[in-house]
């Protein structure tokens, strides 16, 4: 984005000079003669500055007013004859600079460069707001599993592209670090993954992380895993925590997808996590292996955080559900049905069902579980009633 320079007078003035100096600096000047359009375009532009000629037909110094009081972002710079009264009024009048209407190259020259120098800076301010500025309501959410091929990956790929559908900006961090594959399951090629953010060393945080991100074009964003298992030792438990605060600057939820073996790097995952979806199927050997691992989180005092998912709820046939939440010791938070076909056609074609398939059962469920995350209800918000909409409009 560039700067903009404007320049309003509601005659034909010859402006070549200040015209001239702008273009050696690759600028150009918008001239406008209609006080409505001047006022649609501040409106929708940041980083203006407006040259306004003084007429003895209007007020400039009232427009100058008006302007710096509903559009203070924009750099006011009146043109006047040349006395000293005219400089008073218009610093009364809010604006940011003068120049005279005999003004040289030189003046012009320094006027332009004083309101860069605003502009810049300006910019700089709005960067810096926007960075510190806590983002509210986040989260930070892993899911993992005490066994491979439990679904891990797909339900993390999906509750983040849910997620996305309530409106929220989500980033999947994938930190399954030895064989990490949810840039397939979104159909991502990355050009960067953690492994070359982690190569940048001490200066890391001085980049902007969202650089070695991946968007998906329905808005997840990706942190991929590192693109070969061998650069796993490379990434470290600090590393994960660093990852996870610069993403927490920019992201309103931040899913992890873990590996299933308990490793620092998973363990750090889940102590900076809000909460812990654990995934198990319904058997007994899954259930077992589940109710061991609450017990590990137990006595790590995470126990709290954790979220019992069962994943491939069957409608017949499966353990019931009041059996699996006694065996594990942990009430079941959310259910999501089997439906294999769905779930390996996405996986395969690389597109998130929520995205593909929206109507499918487990999509609809999926859709719940994003909004129980964010609410503590997976109901919809109702929308208001269409005779209620009409009485009140
Ligand atoms: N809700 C579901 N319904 C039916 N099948 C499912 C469901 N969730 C997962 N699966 C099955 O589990 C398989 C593995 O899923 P996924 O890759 O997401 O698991 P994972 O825990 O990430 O595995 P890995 O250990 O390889 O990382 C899928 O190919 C699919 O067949
Ligand atoms: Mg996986």
């Amino acid at each position: 984005m560039t700067f903009q320079w404007l320049f309003y007078s509601d005659t034909n003035a010859k402006v070549e000079l200040l015209e001239e100096s702008l273009q050696k600096r690759n600028y150009e000047l918008t001239r406008l003669t209609y006080l409505e359009r001047l006022f649609d375009y501040v409106k929708r532009e940041s980083d203006v500055t407006l040259i306004i000629r003084a007429s003895t037909v209007y007020n400039a110094y009232q427009l100058c007013e008006e302007l710096s009081v509903k559009y203070p972002h924009i750099y006011i710079v009146l043109m006047i004859p040349d006395n000293m009264e005219n400089a008073r009024k218009a610093m009364q009048a809010g604006a940011s600079n003068i120049i005279r209407f005999s003004a040289d190259k030189e003046d012009i020259r320094s006027m332009i460069i004083h309101a860069e120098k605003y502009m810049q800076h300006r910019r700089q301010q709005a960067d810096v707001t926007h960075m510190a500025a806590p983002i509210l309501d986040q989260r930070v959410i892993s899911v993992c599993s005490t066994k491979g091929g439990t679904g891990r990956s797909s339900t993390t790929v999906n509750l983040a592209a849910a997620l996305t559908k309530e409106g929220r900006r989500t980033a999947v961090l994938d930190a399954d670090i030895q064989f990490g594959d949810a840039a397939m399951y979104m159909d991502l090629r990355p050009r960067r993954t953690i492994y070359e953010w982690i190569k940048e060393g001490d200066n890391r945080t001085e980049l902007d992380i969202d650089g070695f991100l991946t968007k998906h074009e329905e808005g997840v964003s990706l942190m991929p895993a590192p693109s070969r298992p061998e650069f796993f030792e490379l990434v470290t438990a600090a590393d994960i925590q660093l990852a996870i605060q610069e993403l927490k600057k920019i992201y309103q939820v931040i899913i992890i997808d873990t590996s299933a073996a308990i490793s620092e790097v998973q363990l750090q995952c889940l102590n900076d996590s809000d909460e812990i979806l654990l995934l198990t199927e319904g058997s007994l050997p899954a259930v077992r292996n589940t109710k061991l691992y609450l017990d590990t989180l137990e006595t790590m005092q995470l126990k709290e955080k954790v979220r019992l998912i069962h994943n491939r709820e069957k409608k017949k046939g499966g353990m019931d559900p009041n059996k699996i939440a006694a065996l594990a010791g942990q009430d079941i938070y959310f259910s999501l049905p089997d439906q294999q076909p769905l779930v390996e056609a996405a996986i395969e074609e690389g597109k998130p069902y929520v995205y593909a398939h929206p109507k499918k059962p487990l999509s609809k469920q999926m859709a719940g579980l994003a909004r129980k995350l964010l609410t503590g209800t997976e109901k919809a918000a109702k929308k208001p009633k269409k005779k209620l909409l009409s009485k009140a409009q």
